[in-house]
């Protein structure tokens, strides 16, 4: 990566929950590991009242949780708190804007990254407040955080609005499961080798299956959460968005509008989801009282900040479809929840079984599955039939097991390192065009407004599993299960 230019990293939010536990620790390592940082500047800002020394009191406090004891080095941070500032600032009042323009008066050439890690109601008055304050310079840029809007009409409305201001190439439109190194790595196990492109299609892939599981439940975003559930939390954005790098044509290189053509296809080709197809094809759910490992857990409707009565979900499962030519007919199954079994993201490819059955298995029929863990522990794991040793032609399944911790000895970087430093060089390749994100809204509209309708009753899972039962009947329909469900 090129040495850093100079910059100024203006972070709406700055005292919220994503500043503390992601994007300040995320900043913290990359100064920590950059050879010269004399250009940065980095200022929080936010609604509450706090004199620089009190916002980087909070700041340590929260990054001695969220970065490890062994990577939190007392130099190192004091070096970083040097570069950071914060400014009190009523994202609604125009004025405000004035004392910001003041701080950054002496640098209208640097680059200037406007973060917006806000409700995305703010998003529309915080850029328009920018450009009548005279801060949007050529070299801006602003990031917006997901979920952008609640449907397609919200979205477009900000996407016009931000749009007016910024133009397309200054818009960072973040999505963090793109940062993941195993996500990336997919981009590489696809294009970077021959072994899979041939089989990567239809005639040797049986089905797909997309899974993030979370232990946690809503923590302090009850309110976000409930009015959000997690179609629009999860589904809209990480989920198609693995989605998308799975099923891509390879692109003719890694540019950034070279990716995101390919990925549009994508979005494009999903079947879309309507009518009496939602109840068949998507199941709802929310976590009831359980337990998480032998710890009890409250229900959902029990967690703070939640409504009486509410329906909304924490669990989703789709089956899902592309009308393409390479992947005509191979179901990709999507799920994501939380307070479920286990802390676990992982993409798992699994291939048609040999069309000729010469060997004996336990399992009855020889196949192949590639496994892309992005969590709890990042790796690849290719299973692979051998022979069982001794006696007679029995053949059972083993692993190629890649954990890509012990190939590469060096600290993984967070997801959101690597974006932050994409935004400030200008990276656009892993962040969403304003297209891709119209096109993925729209085909998870209708699942909405048909759940809205009543189209698919919620159904209650125990905290601690894998959700309600009808998702592995969803799957079991078609013959097939969910990977290691336990
Ligand atoms: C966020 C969602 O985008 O992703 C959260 O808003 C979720 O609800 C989080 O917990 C999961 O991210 P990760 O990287 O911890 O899997």
């Amino acid at each position: 990566m090129a040495g850093l230019e100079a910059f100024d990293f203006i972070l709406f939010g700055g005292s919220g929950d994503l500043a503390m536990r992601k994007l300040l620790p995320a900043l913290y390592y990359r100064h920590r590991d950059s050879a010269d940082t004399t250009g940065w500047r980095i200022v929080g800002v936010g609604r509450q009242a706090f004199s620089r020394a009190a916002y980087l009191e909070l700041a340590h406090e929260h990054c001695r949780q969220h970065i490890p004891a062994k990577d939190f080095n007392p130099a190192a941070w004091n070096a970083f708190a040097q570069r950071l500032d914060y400014l009190q600032l009523d994202a609604t009042n125009a004025a405000d804007y004035q004392a910001l323009a003041a701080k950054l008066v002496d640098a209208e050439t640097r680059v200037r990254v406007f973060y917006l890690a806000t409700a995305p109601s703010l998003f529309a008055g915080i850029c328009a407040h920018l450009q009548t304050a005279g801060l949007v310079t050529p070299d801006s840029r602003v990031v917006l955080e997901k979920p952008l809007g609640r449907d397609t009409a919200s979205a477009r409305q900000i996407n016009d609005d931000v749009g007016a201001i910024f133009a397309e190439q200054q818009i960072f439109r973040i999505d963090h499961y793109l940062g993941k190194e195993t996500v990336q790595n997919l981009i590489a196990l696809r294009f970077g080798n021959v072994l899979f492109e041939p089989l990567w299609n239809r005639f040797w892939v049986r089905d797909v299956q997309i899974t993030i599981a979370e232990t946690v439940g809503v923590e302090s975003r009850g309110e976000f959460y409930d009015n959000t559930g997690a179609l629009r939390d999860m589904v809209q954005n990480h989920l198609l968005q693995l989605l998308c790098i799975v099923a891509m044509e390879p692109p003719t290189n890694i540019e950034a509008d070279s990716m995101r053509d390919e990925k549009l296809k994508v979005l494009r080709a999903l079947r879309p989801i309507v009518g009496g197809d939602v109840a068949a094809r998507t199941v709802r759910g929310q976590y009831r009282a359980g337990a998480i490992g032998h710890r009890p857990v409250p229900g959902y409707v029990d967690e703070p900040g939640i409504c009486a009565g509410t329906h909304t979900e924490t669990f989703v499962a789709i089956k899902a479809e592309l009308g393409n030519w390479r992947w005509a007919g191979v179901p990709f199954y999507l799920r994501t929840g939380k307070r479920m079994q286990e802390r676990l993201a992982e993409i798992v490819i699994n291939f048609r079984a040999v069309p000729h059955p010469m060997l004996r298995t336990a399992s009855g029929e020889a196949t192949n599955r590639l496994v892309i863990s992005l969590q709890p522990n990042e790796g690849l794991r290719l299973d692979l039939m051998a022979k069982v040793p001794g006696e007679g032609m029995n053949a059972q399944p083993i692993s190629l097991d890649v954990a890509l911790s012990q190939t590469y000895q060096t600290r993984q970087w967070d997801a959101y390192e690597r974006l932050i430093m994409d935004v400030i060089h200008g990276n656009l390749s892993l962040f969403m065009r304003r297209d891709e994100q119209d096109a993925a809204w729209q085909w998870v509209e209708p699942i909405l407004q048909a759940w809205a309708q009543g189209g698919q009753t919620l159904k209650s899972y125990p905290a601690g599993t894998w959700g309600p039962t009808a998702s592995s009947a969803l799957i079991a329909r078609d013959g097939n299960a969910w990977h290691e469900e336990g």
